[in-house]
């Protein structure tokens, strides 16, 4: 099974980042989490260019989500709202059609950052994905300076998360068994 990492932070010390990477090593045996970070290459979403043929940074995100069993998203709350990076991503993936049916679970880095969070889930649930509720997690990150290592080895968050991956590879299988 491959699940898709999307961070919604391009900063260099990101927790959402880390908290992803932390994720790769938590996840159940024979998940596979990968980091897909091609979301700061796509140009602004444009309907004019999501034609036929689309820019190659669009092409190349369809066809990782395409092959991706599922979608690990984890993003900062600015001004109250999706960080746009990530928003201007998924407004690429809404005419796609790899996309809809896309199991999906979130990482909330921050306790308080629930607009965000809110606002997140109601695009993702516009955009016909499938929201794996068990499988999303909150860690209490914000102002500390995590990376993936500390986050593994604090059991305080590393085990919801560990429960939260393994929730959402169950919910990645039944998905796919109803599917097939
Ligand atoms: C421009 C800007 C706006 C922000 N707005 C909010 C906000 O509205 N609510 C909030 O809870 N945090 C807000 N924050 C804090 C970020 O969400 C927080 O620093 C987050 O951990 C950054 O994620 P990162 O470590 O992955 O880069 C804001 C930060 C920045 C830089």
């Amino acid at each position: 099974m491959k699940i898709a990492a999307i961070s919604g932070s391009l900063r260099a010390g990101s927790s959402n980042t880390a908290a992803l990477r932390a994720a790769a090593h938590l996840a159940p045996a024979g998940v596979e989490v990968f980091s897909f970070d091609g979301i700061a290459a796509l140009p602004f979403f444009n309907p004019d260019l999501d034609g036929d043929v689309v820019p190659e940074p669009v092409e190349a995100m369809r066809k990782t989500i395409g092959n991706a069993d599922g979608i690990l998203i984890s993003s900062p709350e600015y001004a109250r709202g999706v960080a746009g990076v990530l928003k201007n991503a998924l407004d690429w993936l809404v005419g796609s059609h790899e996309f809809p049916g896309k199991p999906i679970a979130l990482i909330n880095t921050s306790p308080r950052a629930t607009h965000a969070l809110a606002a997140l889930t109601l695009t993702l649930e516009t955009m016909s994905a499938r929201i794996a509720k068990d499988g999303c997690a909150t860690l209490p990150l914000l102002g500390g300076a995590h990376d993936e290592h500390s986050i593994v080895a604090d059991p305080a968050l590393a085990e919801p998360l560990r429960a939260a991956m393994e929730r959402f590879a169950a919910f990645i299988r039944n998905v796919q068994a109803e599917a097939s």
